[in-house]
């Protein structure tokens, strides 16, 4: 019996058998259920003209067999739309490689949609901190970035985000300092127009920035009150006044703009929830994330899991749009043996690289690479657009390439950060975080000198 792995390759392969009778249409939708059967949706107009609906039935008929039990009796396998849009509503998906009227949609039990990018912002910088897996010193490094990044005088809007295990507030505010409410308050009431209410009381400064500010906006106020149930909520899509729908990542995305404009900071720091979940997907991809934090730990664990990303990236076609947007970043190096560890975090990083996103070509020759660090962007897309996209495995500019974060014993096992970045000084931030830190100043300083 077929399973849900072979769907795709046995759907290219009937399609590709038909691709004259396929020409004939303006678009067909390989729709993939919430129980992973799969259907064609083909125009409207089709339904009425004889000829090319019976070969498109003739084709899911062929499918059919082939994907069993994977489909819908031949007779109920084909519906009609009025558009390709409408087709696709509230699904996720991509065009077929090759074809250039053949989409493949999936509906999802889950409102995360790996498969669709946002353009990166064109406002302040946002960094969103993810990773595959939880308890790698994330939430630990963003506050040590937040903290460097104001003493250099910057504005820092630091968002958590990892609503279903919070804890970054707490570690940038004492608990005088809580906002009333979270962002898990603003979209509950956001559903019920009600939002304005609690926008002014959910952010707080941090008493750890002497220069600039950091801002905070909590997962939850200072009484996270009935959180459980508001955040079975916070999912909701919104319908609109209008009847159009609004998807919970769009809400976030539209309170992220108000904050945004607010506050004015210089940069974002976003803290995302571990591993590909919904909230995950929405930090990603749904924000216009203009650099995303990938922490790794050397072993295969880390590098399955971003495998398994990145391939879907490349297979629904957009490894283009966030390839460019990624740094690896190594987490908790330990004090031994470090080259060696560093050596074999990078080589993995680089098969998983160079296997699902960097293109097939030749690294560039060695003075594309001097003008890429020179931070001259232009140069290196006409190169990408003319070559393609590679990296040596030695690039240290390469996205694979990472950024240290150092395992240091004044960390590990911390009962207060806040209390120990009350007490920090630049050098010991420096020491142990200064990689990231010098890289995410690299991104905010090439923004004031290019853009
Ligand atoms: N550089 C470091 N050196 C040593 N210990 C660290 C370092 N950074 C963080 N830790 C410790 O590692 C643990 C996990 O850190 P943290 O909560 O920042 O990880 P996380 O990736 O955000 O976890 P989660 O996925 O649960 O949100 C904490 O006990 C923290 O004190
Ligand atoms: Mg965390």
């Amino acid at each position: 019996m077929t399973t849900f792995d072979e769907i795709l390759t046995a759907t290219v392969g009937v399609l590709n058998a038909h691709r004259d009778a396929l020409e004939q249409i303006d678009w067909l939708v390989v729709n993939r259920d919430l129980n992973g059967r799969a259907r064609f949706i083909a125009p409207e107009p089709v339904e009425r003209q004889e000829e090319p609906r019976r070969q498109v039935e003739r084709i899911y008929r062929e499918l059919a067999e082939r994907i069993a039990p994977h489909a819908y009796p031949p007779e109920s396998g084909l519906l009609f739309e009025v558009s390709r849009e409408a087709a696709c509503s509230g699904a996720t998906g991509f065009r077929l490689e090759d074809f250039t009227n053949v989409w493949l949609i999936d509906r999802l039990a889950t409102e995360g949609n790996w498969a669709e990018i946002a353009p990166e912002t064109q406002g302040p910088r946002r960094i969103v901190f993810f990773s595959i897996k939880g308890g790698v010193g994330r939430s630990t490094a963003l506050a040590a970035c937040a903290w460097r990044l104001a003493q250099a005088g910057k504005r820092v809007l630091v968002l958590d985000l990892d609503l279903e295990s919070p804890g970054l507030s707490s570690s940038l505010l004492p608990p005088e300092r809580q906002p009333k409410y979270g962002i898990t308050d603003w979209l509950v009431e956001d559903l019920v127009e009600n939002a304005d209410t609690v926008f002014e009381s959910m952010i707080a400064t941090s008493d750890l920035a002497y220069d600039g500010e950091i801002y905070v906006a909590p997962a939850h106020g200072a009484d996270p009150g009935e959180y459980v149930a508001k955040l079975g909520r916070v999912w909701m899509p919104k319908i609109q006044a209008d009847g159009t729908r609004q998807s919970w990542s769009s809400r976030l995305h539209r309170l992220l703009q108000a904050l945004e404009g607010r506050i004015r900071p210089d940069v974002v720091l976003i803290d995302s929830r571990a591993g590909i979940d919904e909230v995950a997907s929405a930090c990603v991809t749904d924000l216009g994330a203009n650099l995303v934090l990938l922490f790794t730990l050397e072993g295969c664990q880390t590098w399955n899991g971003y495998r398994i990303l990145f391939e879907h990236w490349r297979r629904a076609g957009v490894a283009r749009q966030i390839r460019e947007r990624l740094k690896s970043v190594a987490a908790l190096v330990p004090e031994v043996d470090r080259i060696d560890y560093l050596k074999g975090l990078r080589e993995g990083a680089y098969q998983v690289f160079a296997d699902s996103l960097y293109d097939e070509i030749a690294p560039p020759p060695p003075d594309s690479i001097e003008r890429k660090k020179e931070g001259e962007r232009e140069m290196w897309r006409v190169w990408e657009i003319v070559e393609g996209w590679n990296f040596d495995e030695a690039d240290e500019g390469a996205p694979h390439s990472p950024w240290v974060v150092h395992w240091h014993r004044s960390f590990a096992g911390l009962r207060s950060l806040q209390g120990r970045l009350a007490v920090i000084d630049a050098a010991e931030v420096n020491a142990i975080f200064g990689g990231l830190i010098e890289g995410v100043r690299g991104l905010l300083d090439s923004e004031i000198n290019h853009d």
